[in-house]
C-alpha cells in the first residue's frame, strides 16, 4: 500500500470516528450521565472547554488503545502456552501464576513496538549523544528483549521476577488503560485455564502486516477441555 493511500485511509477512519463522537459528546452536553464520554465532553482547562480536536483525540484513544493490544497480548499468552507445555504444565498447576503469565505475555508480544519522543534537554545515552530537539523512536519490543535487564529474554516464563518490561511505555505517558487490560486477561485466564486440559499449536501462526501495533493474525491451536 502506498504512503498516501494509507495516509488517506487514516484520516478517512478518524473522520468517521470524529463524526461518531461528536453526535455522543452533544448528546452528553445535553444530557450527562455517569460515563467518560460526560467527563471528556465538558471537560475544561483552566475554565476553559477543551477544542474539539483534543476532545476527539482523548474519545479516540480511548476508543482504540485497548483493542488490538490487549487482544494481541492475550493472544500471546495462549501461543506460548501451546509452545511450551511445560509452562503451561506450571500455571495449570498453580494459578497464582496467572498474573506473572499475563505480564510476560505483554513483555513477550510486546504489541505496541514504537512511539516517538523528542529530545527537550541534551543528554547522553548508552554512550550516544543526544541533542536538545533530536527525534528519538523508543522501541519498546528491542526494549523487552535487553539481555542486559532480562535473564534469557527470549524465553517464555510466567513466574520471571523481576519483570520490568516496557510494554505499557514509560514515564508522563504510561498507559492509562494498563490496569485495565491486566484485569481483563487475569480474568480470563483464571476462567479459562482450569477447565483447558491440554493446548497445541495446530498449523502456522501468522502475524498482522503493520509496524506500529501488531500480533497474530492467525493462530491455530488444538485443544482439550476438562
Ligand atoms: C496489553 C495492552 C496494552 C498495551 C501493551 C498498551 C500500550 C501502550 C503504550 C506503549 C502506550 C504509550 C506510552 C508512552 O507513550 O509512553 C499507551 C498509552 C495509552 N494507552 Fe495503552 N496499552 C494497552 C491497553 C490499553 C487499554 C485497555 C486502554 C484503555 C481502554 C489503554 C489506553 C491508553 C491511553 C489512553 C494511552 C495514552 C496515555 C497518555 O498519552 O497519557 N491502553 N498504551
Amino acid at each position: 500500500m502506498s504512503v498516501d493511500i494509507s495516509a488517506q485511509l487514516i484520516q478517512a477512519t478518524v473522520q468517521d470516528f470524529s463524526s461518531y463522537f461528536r453526535k455522543l459528546s452533544a448528546e452528553r452536553r445535553a444530557r450527562p450521565r455517569e460515563d467518560l464520554a460526560t467527563l471528556i465532553a465538558n471537560a475544561k482547562i483552566d475554565g476553559e472547554p477543551i477544542s474539539d480536536i483534543a476532545a476527539m483525540g482523548y474519545y479516540i484513544i480511548v476508543a482504540a488503545a485497548g483493542h488490538d493490544t490487549t487482544s494481541s497480548s492475550t493472544a500471546g499468552a495462549i501461543w506460548a502456552l501451546a509452545e511450551n507445555p511445560s509452562e503451561f504444565a506450571k500455571v495449570k498447576a498453580d494459578l497464582s501464576h496467572i498474573p506473572g503469565l499475563v505480564d510476560e505475555a505483554i513483555r513477550w508480544m510486546t504489541p505496541v513496538k514504537h512511539f516517538m519522543r523528542s529530545a527537550t534537554a541534551d543528554t547522553e545515552l548508552g554512550g550516544r549523544g543526544i541533542a536538545k530537539g533530536d527525534w528519538l523512536m523508543l522501541c519498546y519490543a528491542s526494549g523487552n528483549r535487553d539481555e542486559e535487564v532480562f535473564e534469557d529474554p527470549f524465553s517464555f516464563r510466567c513466574d520471571r521476577k523481576p519483570n520490568r518490561h516496557v510494554a505499557f511505555g514509560y514515564g508522563a505517558h504510561l498507559c492509562l488503560g494498563q490496569y485495565l487490560a491486566k484485569l481483563e486477561m487475569r480474568i480470563l485466564f483464571e476462567e479459562l485455564l482450569p477447565r483447558l486440559k491440554s493446548i497445541a499449536l495446530d498449523g502456522e501462526v501468522k502475524m498482522t502486516q503493520a509496524t506500529f501495533v501488531n500480533g497474530p493474525k492467525k493462530l491455530p491451536v488444538r485443544f482439550e477441555v476438562n
